[in-house]
Formats: C-alpha cells, sequence, structure tokens
C-alpha cells in the first residue's frame, strides 16, 4: 500500500469552495502502526462521492514530519501571538483546515504526548471545527478518545460521537505476530468500513452546520485588525477568503 504523506500534503494552500479535512497523524514512534492506519483512513474515505467529486479534499497533519518542539512559547495560545516560525507554520496548517480526523493510538490510557502538545500549541485556529477520531490499541483506543475529546473542546472544537476503534489484535495482520517491531497492516473487520463512513457523514455535517460559526470568527477577527500573530481565525487567508465549510 503507498503511503499518502508526500510534501504537499502538509501545506498551507486549499482550494476555494472546498472543505479541507485535515487527517492528524498522532504517533511520531520510529516502527508506528499509525502510518498504515493513516492510509487506510485514506483508502476507506476515497470511496465518498464527495470525496470522489473533489468537493473534500484530505490533507495529511503527520505530527512525525511536522516535528514540533515541546511548547516553547512564552504566551498561551489564547493570546494569539506566537513567536517561533514552527507555531506560525503549524497555525497556518490547522487554520487552513475546515475538520479534522485524529488517527491515535492509546498510550497510557490517553493520546500520546505529540498529540496534546499539538492541540495546546493553538487556540483559535481550532475553533468551530469538527473533530473525528480513528483510534487503535489493545481496547480499541476508546479511552484516548474519551480523553481526546475532553481537551478538545477546550479548544472549542467539536468531537463527533462516531468513532472507529481498531483493535491490535483484530483488526491488523502481522506478517510475524511474535516479532513486536512489525507494526502490521491494518485488516480491518468489514464493519470498520462502514463506522469509517459513518464517521466521514457525521463530520461533514457537523463542519457544515459549524460553518457560519466560523465565519463569524472570521470575521471579527478581520474587524479587529490584529494580524501580528498570524494565528487568529483567519490566519494567513489561506482559503482565499472564500466561505470556509462550503458543503
Ligand atoms: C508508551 C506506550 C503506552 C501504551 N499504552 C497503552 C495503553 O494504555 N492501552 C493500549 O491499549 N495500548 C497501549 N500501548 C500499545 C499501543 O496501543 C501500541 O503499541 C500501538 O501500536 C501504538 O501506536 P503506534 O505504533 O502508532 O505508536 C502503549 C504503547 C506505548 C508505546
Amino acid at each position: 500500500m503507498t503511503s499518502e504523506f508526500t510534501s504537499e500534503t502538509i501545506d498551507a494552500s486549499t482550494t476555494a469552495g472546498t472543505t479541507r479535512v485535515g487527517l492528524v497523524v498522532g504517533s511520531t514512534r520510529p516502527g508506528r502502526k499509525a502510518a498504515t492506519v493513516a492510509d487506510w483512513v485514506l483508502d476507506g474515505v476515497r470511496a465518498h462521492p464527495r470525496v470522489r467529486s473533489g468537493d473534500v479534499e484530505f490533507a495529511v497533519l503527520d505530527l512525525a514530519r511536522v516535528a514540533l518542539p515541546m511548547l516553547d512559547e512564552p504566551l498561551a495560545a489564547a493570546f494569539g501571538r506566537y513567536q517561533h516560525e514552527h507555531t506560525r507554520r503549524w497555525a497556518a496548517t490547522v487554520a487552513s483546515c475546515d475538520a479534522f480526523v485524529f488517527v491515535t493510538p492509546e498510550y497510557n490510557h490517553s493520546i500520546p504526548a505529540a498529540v496534546k502538545n499539538a492541540i495546546d500549541y493553538l487556540y483559535a485556529e481550532w475553533h468551530h471545527k469538527a473533530v473525528g477520531a480513528v483510534s487503535y490499541g489493545l481496547a480499541g483506543g476508546v479511552r484516548a478518545v474519551e480523553h481526546l475529546r475532553t481537551v478538545l473542546v477546550e479548544v472549542k472544537a467539536v468531537p463527533v460521537s462516531a468513532q472507529v476503534a481498531l483493535s491490535v489484535f483484530d483488526d491488523f495482520s502481522y506478517a510475524n505476530p511474535a516479532d513486536p517491531t512489525d507494526p502490521g497492516v491494518v485488516a480491518a473487520r468489514p464493519h470498520q468500513d462502514a463506522v469509517l463512513q459513518d464517521l466521514l457523514e457525521e463530520l461533514l455535517a457537523h463542519s457544515r452546520a459549524l460553518a457560519p460559526l466560523r465565519g463569524s470568527a472570521r470575521r471579527q477577527a478581520d474587524g479587529a485588525g490584529d494580524h501580528d500573530s498570524g494565528s487568529a481565525a483567519d490566519p494567513v487567508g489561506a482559503d482565499g477568503g472564500q466561505p470556509v465549510g462550503a458543503l
């Protein structure tokens, strides 16, 4: 299976009128399962008519490649004044997306530190954006997603209910099951594909419903005229000034 992790997929450009979904790849570990899970998600959503028609596009936001240091901004993100170039880049990338799907493993009953760190870096850029999760772990990663949802609400993102929870035992196949360095490949049970389609439907419906809030936040930010951080609701004009979430 080919990887979708090309450099083009983490830039901040987008096509006007297209709903852009950021696929956040939440493990930075060498030998991670996250890459095969992300590929499975991309393969699955490609079948959706709105993805096929180009109305919805996915951009891979691979945290291993984004490579943020542990949070090093002097001010909390809620102030919207970012000092570092890596923060401005991440802000522009997140701001360019209308919604997100997080691919996340469960680490010690929660999300990986890299996922929490990537969220903590920003604030306004997450506002009013629907978020779905595709998790995996010994118990499907469900405990990680419970934590993820709590964190996302604090940055005014909107988690959806549908969730794909892949079992590392039942939804992957391994060339050598005894080898702990083999990440395996996703070989999901049939119902998981249907759940992924449900997740996408719910995500797009919520994204559409939230579009007026995103538009109003952008107008407020424009009115305030405070663009010194490049991090307010419309930080880089990455959507070309078009209404966001045109579904
Ligand atoms: C630091 C760490 C903690 C883990 N904790 C859990 C856990 O609490 N629950 C669970 O189901 N799996 C846990 N696992 C197993 C992971 O689900 C499994 O290793 C998975 O492949 C990790 O995703 P990744 O390969 O994409 O990094 C843990 C793995 C690591 C590396």
